[in-house]
C-alpha cells in the first residue's frame, strides 16, 4: 500500500516535472522534481518491494552498487558535457534505456521457459496433474503466458533496435560514424523488420511446441532487432539526426512501458508512456519546422541530388564591413533584431552577445532576438544557450513575430546562423530546404551576418542571402567579433 502511494507521487512528479520543462523559466525546477521522483521511487521499490511469494528484494549489494556506479557516471556526463554535444548524450542515454528494457526482456523470457520446463516435470511425474500444479507455478494459464509472450517481444525488439540505433546515432554524432546508403535498402531495412516480427509472432504461436528450438530463435529475434536498428540509422543523413535520436527516444520509452506491464508497475509504466509520448510529440514538432514528413526524414537522403539555390557561377559577389563600420551601424540603428544560430553555440558567445546587448539598449537601441525553432542542434538550443546568459525572456521573438517585426528593424545581426535565414527555403523548390518555414531576416533595412567563412551550414548548400546588395559579411568567430565589436562602440 504505502509502495503504490509512493509510485502514485513519484508519477506525478514525472508528469508535473515534463510539464514545468516546457518553460525555460521552470525547467530546471521541473527537471528537479522529477529527479526526486525518480530517486524516490527507486528507493521504495529497493526497500518496500515484496514480490508474489511475499520475500523482499535480494541481493541489494549488487543493487546499490549497480546504482552507484550509474548516478556516479550520470552526474560526470551531466557536467561535463558541452552544450553542443547534448544531442550526442541524449542519444546515449536513449541507447541504455532501450538496452535495460530489453534485457528485462531477456530476463523474462528465461523465466518464462523455467516455468514451462517446471511443467514438463511435472507432467513426467504424474500425467493426472499436468493442469493444476504446474499451471499454478507458471504464472497463470496459458493464454496469459502469452499475454506477457507479446509483451516480453514487443520490450525486446523496440528496446534492441532503439539500444544498437541510438548507438550509432551517437556515434555519427560524434564523427566516427559516416552515413553509410546502399542500393535498395530500404527495402533490406523493411524485409528485416518484417522477418524480426515474423519471427516473434512464430515464436508466440509455438512457444509450448516440442522438437522447437525456441531459446534459439528467440535470440536470432534478438539480433535481428539489433540489427535493424544499426540499419535503420545508417543512412538517415547528418542534419536529420535529432529527428531520429527523438524518435528513438519514444520508442525506448515505449520498451519501458512493457516493463511496466510485465511486472504490473504504474510508475515504469507512465515514466514509459510520457517519454513515448513526448518523444514522438517532439518529432512531430521538429518535422513541422523543418517541413519534411517523418517518412521523408526516414527515407529520403537530406540533401542528396540537390539543385541548390545558388550555383557556382551565378553566386554574384558578397561584400564584407569593417568591425568600426558595424559598431557605428548598430550604434546609431534604432532596433536591432539578433538571428543566434548554431555557430554562436560553437563559439560559446553567448555571455559577450549579451554583453553587447546591454551596451547597446544603455545607447538607446532597442534588442530583441529572432529564435527558430530548430537553430542549433537539438529543440530549444538557442533558448537555453541565451538562458545561460541570463537573457531575458521577454526579448527572445519565436519565428512568426520575429518575421512581423524585420521590416521596422534596421539592422539584423545573423551571429553564427546560416540555413535558418536562407531565402532558398521560400523560393527554391529545388532546396532540400524548399517549403521549411525560416526567419525573414532579408526584410530589414540591412543585415549583417558573422560566420568565419563563406562555407554552408549543416544542410551545405549555398546561401542567397549572402549575396543582396543589403548584406554584409562580417567574417570571424563569433566570441572574438562580438568582443571587438563590444569595444569598438564602447569608444564611441
Ligand atoms: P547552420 O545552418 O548549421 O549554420 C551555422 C553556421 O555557423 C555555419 O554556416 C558556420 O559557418 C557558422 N559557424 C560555425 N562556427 C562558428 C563560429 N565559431 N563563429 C561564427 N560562426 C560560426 O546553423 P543554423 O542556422 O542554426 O541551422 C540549424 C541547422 O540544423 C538547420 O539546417 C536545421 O534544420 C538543422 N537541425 C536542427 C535541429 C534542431 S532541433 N535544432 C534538428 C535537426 C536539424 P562558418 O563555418 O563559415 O563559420
Amino acid at each position: 500500500m504505502v509502495l503504490t502511494v509512493i509510485y502514485l507521487v513519484a508519477a506525478i512528479t514525472l508528469i508535473v516535472g515534463l510539464r514545468m520543462a516546457s518553460n525555460p523559466v521552470t525547467a530546471n525546477t521541473g527537471n528537479q522534481i522529477a529527479g526526486i521522483g525518480m530517486a524516490v521511487a527507486i528507493i521504495g521499490t529497493v526497500f518496500l518491494y515484496k514480490g508474489a511469494d511475499g520475500n523482499s528484494l535480494e541481493n541489494k549489494a549488487w543493487i546499490f552498487g549497480a546504482l552507484t556506479i550509474g548516478t556516479i557516471l550520470g552526474l560526470l556526463a551531466g557536467k561535463k558535457v558541452k552544450m553542443t554535444s547534448m544531442p550526442e548524450l541524449v542519444s546515449f542515454f536513449n541507447g541504455m534505456g532501450g538496452g535495460s528494457a530489453a534485457l528485462i526482456s531477456l530476463m523474462e523470457f528465461n523465466q518464462l521457459l523455467k516455468g514451462v520446463d517446471l511443467k514438463e516435470m511435472f507432467q513426467l511425474q504424474d500425467p493426472e496433474m499436468i493442469a493444476s500444479p504446474a499451471e499454478a507455478l507458471v504464472t497463470g494459464s496459458a493464454g496469459s503466458d502469452s499475454g506477457s509472450l507479446l509483451v516480453i517481444f514487443m520490450g525486446l525488439i523496440l528496446g534492441a533496435l532503439t539500444f544498437s540505433g541510438s548507438l550509432v546515432a551517437c556515434l555519427k554524432l560524434m564523427g566516427k560514424f559516416k552515413d553509410i546508403a546502399f542500393r535498395g535498402q530500404h527495402l533490406f531495412n523493411l524485409a528485416l523488420l518484417a522477418g524480426c516480427l515474423g519471427l516473434a509472432a512464430y515464436i508466440i504461436g509455438n512457444w509450448q511446441t516440442p522438437n522447437i528450438d525456441i531459446t534459439t530463435l528467440f535470440y536470432v529475434c534478438f539480433g535481428m532487432a539489433l540489427l535493424y536498428g544499426v540499419f535503420f540509422v545508417l543512412p538517415i543523413g547528418g542534419a536529420d539526426m535529432p529527428v531520429v535520436i527523438s524518435l528513438l527516444m519514444s520508442l525506448s520509452g515505449i520498451a519501458a512501458a512493457s516493463g511496466g506491464f510485465l511486472y504490473d508497475n504504474k510508475f515504469i509504466l507512465t515514466g514509459g508512456v510520457l517519454v513515448g509520448a513526448a518523444g514522438i510529440w517532439l518529432t512531430i514538432l521538429m518535422c513541422k519546422a523543418m517541413n519534411r514528413s517523418l517518412t521523408n526524414v526516414l527515407v529520403g537522403s537530406f540533401g542528396a541530388g540537390i539543385s541548390q539555390s545558388v550555383e557556382a557561377g551565378d553566386k554574384g559577389t558578397h561584400k564584407e564591413i569593417s568591425l568600426s563600420d558595424t559598431a557605428v551601424v548598430m550604434n546609431y540603428a534604432k532596433k536591432v533584431l539578433i538571428v543566434p544560430g548554431y555557430g554562436l553555440a560553437v563559439a560559446q558567445a553567448q555571455h559577450i552577445c549579451h554583453e553587447l546587448e546591454k551596451l547597446l539598449e544603455s545607447r538607446g537601441v532597442e534588442v530583441k532576438y529572432a529564435i527558430h525553432p530548430v537553430a542549433g542542434r537539438m529543440p530549444g538550443h538557442m533558448n537555453v544557450l541565451l538562458a545561460e546568459s541570463d537573457v531575458s525572456y521577454d526579448k527572445l521573438l519565436e519565428m512568426e513575430q520575429a518575421n512581423e517585426e524585420f521590416p521596422t528593424t534596421d539592422v539584423v545581426l545573423v551571429l553564427g546562423a546560416n540555413d535558418v535565414v536562407n531565402p532558398a527555403a521560400k523560393t527554391d523548390p529545388g532546396s532540400p530546404i524548399y517549403g521549411m518555414p525560416v526567419l525573414e531576416v532579408e526584410q530589414a533595412k540591412s543585415v549583417i551576418v558573422n560566420k568565419r567563412s563563406m562555407k554552408p551550414g549543416y544542410a551545405g548548400i549555398e546561401n542567397a542571402l549572402f549575396y543582396q546588395p543589403k548584406t554584409s559579411m562580417l567574417f570571424g568567430d563569433a566570441k572574438k567579433v562580438l568582443q571587438d565589436l563590444s569595444a569598438e562602440i564602447k569608444a564611441l
